[in-house]
């Protein structure tokens, strides 16, 4: 074994899950509908058309679900908040019944010496706001600053730590402009509208939730691949950065105070996707979207090539190819930890976050139960080593890297994929909503424990 990795004292080890991932209840106590149930009820749209009524049912079953954090060690958790079980009509009238079930989880969390991550849009935006155009406009931005208030009004006594969005650029390619994610509509500049308004709502929210909660950090978590040129064509560079531009730096650059990056405006203007301009811009947009924050959430899980020198081929971005089925998830998304160390070294070199979370990474891998009853998901285990290794290297290089957030606690609801991929380290029967903690739960376990391995 290699020379022991020790991480700083306070390192804060924590799991991470999202509302529409786990919860199920999706109308029970008032609970208005989100866009992600209009989309999985929608046939065709998720493969099995699988939904997320039920998911984990961790409506009904949060109390023992902590009990399982507990058990592994966690130090944070990471969830998010339904906005439609807060604001049925996406505005106005409160559904108490949906604030408490927030207050009982913190509570309980607190209880168990577990700090609450809480992330206000991992994407089940109400669908009577869908209705009226979603992100794409900007009254969806309004009524997400009052949500966002109630919510930190009500949690900001026991809740420090704040997200406002999960990977608006997912959100907004994926779920307006590519159709895979809801609300399916496929319309660059669509796409293009709902990013601004998911970024004007962030700058706008930060200082209300800063209001109602004293000492409160407030950050943005963002997706972030490794994209790499597949050769070293100038075409694959080009390339490799334009996708990058669109996937990072259009929400990054603003949120840092440096606009929407001209080399993407120019791509987007060809495109098509800006057929006004950047017309929805309102004077003082860019400063609020630039308000300060906190820290950045960084979501790594892979790396991707550029490829646009072959002509035979149109310019396409892909998952490498496995090697061995070590390097290789289910997903399929290839296991490459020295992405994580090179994301986490640019992320700081280019924006000087005050501080950094990694606030998802892991693995897909469905190993089911053995015989003897446990999961042997070794898999796993090695992918969360791996990255730990590649998370140390980075912290060693100078990153204020403050905590690691495994995507995720247990097996859920992945999106387009519906049940077919699993990412927990907890093993959910979804049959009988039975819980198992799989070998590499055990294992991260002992890695709190002794804060490295
Ligand atoms: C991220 C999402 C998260 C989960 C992982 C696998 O894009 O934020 O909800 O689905 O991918």
């Amino acid at each position: 074994m290699a020379n022991k990795i020790i991480f700083p004292d306070n390192f804060l080890w924590g799991a991470a899950t999202a509302s529409y991932q786990i919860e199920g209840a999706w109308n029970k106590h008032g609970k208005g509908e989100s866009t992600w149930d209009r989309f999985t009820h929608t046939p065709g749209n998720i493969k099995n058309n699988d939904t997320g009524d039920v998911a984990d049912d961790h409506y009904n079953r949060w109390k023992k679900d902590i009990g399982l954090m507990k058990k592994i060690g966690l130090k944070a958790y990471r969830f998010s908040i339904s906005w439609p079980r807060i604001l049925p009509a996406g505005r106005g009238k409160v559904n108490q019944k949906g604030l408490d079930f927030y207050g009982k989880l913190v509570d309980e969390l607190l209880k168990a010496g577990i700090t609450p991550f809480v992330t206000l849009n991992h994407w089940d935006l109400p669908q009577v706001l869908e209705d009226e155009g979603g992100w794409t406009v900007r009254s969806t931005a309004e009524a997400f600053v009052d949500y966002a208030n109630i919510v930190s009004r009500t949690l900001g006594d026991r809740v420090k730590n704040w997200i406002t969005h999960n990977e608006p650029a997912v959100v907004t390619w994926m779920g307006y402009s590519m159709g895979i994610h809801a609300p399916g509509s496929k319309d660059y500049a669509l796409g293009v509208c709902a990013a601004h308004h998911l970024l004007l709502s962030h700058g706008w929210a930060i200082p209300v939730i800063k209001r109602n909660v004293p000492n409160a950090e407030v950050g943005l978590a963002l997706n972030i691949g490794w994209k790499a040129p597949a050769s070293n064509s100038k075409y694959d560079l080009q390339l490799a950065r334009e996708d990058d531009g669109k996937w990072f730096r259009w929400f990054a650059d603003p949120a840092y105070g440096r606009g929407y990056p001209s080399d993407i405006v120019e791509t987007f203007t060809k495109m098509g996707a800006l057929p006004n301009g950047l017309d929805f811009v309102q004077a003082g947009d860019m400063d609020v979207i630039a308000t300060p924050t906190d820290f950045v959430g960084l979501n790594y899980y892979s790396r991707q090539l550029a490829r646009s020198d072959d002509p035979n081929n149109d310019p396409q971005v892909v998952f490498p190819k496995p090697n061995t089925p070590d390097n290789w998830t289910e997903m399929p998304w290839e296991n490459y930890p020295e992405g994580l160390t090179g994301v986490l070294s640019r992320v700081y070199f280019d924006y000087q976050p005050l501080k950094v979370y990694i606030t998802e990474n892991g693995a897909s891998y469905s190993t089911p139960p053995s015989e003897d009853g446990e999961v042997h998901d070794e898999h796993r285990t090695n992918y969360l080593r791996t990255h730990f290794a590649a998370t140390h290297r980075a912290i060693q290089a100078g990153v204020p890297l403050a905590g690691y957030f495994v995507w995720s606690l247990m097996d859920n609801f992945e999106w387009s994929q519906g049940y077919s991929q699993r990412f927990g380290i907890i093993w959910v029967n979804y049959e009988t909503q039975e819980r198992i903690l799989k070998d590499s739960a055990k294992w991260y376990k002992g890695v709190i424990k002794k804060n490295g391995f």
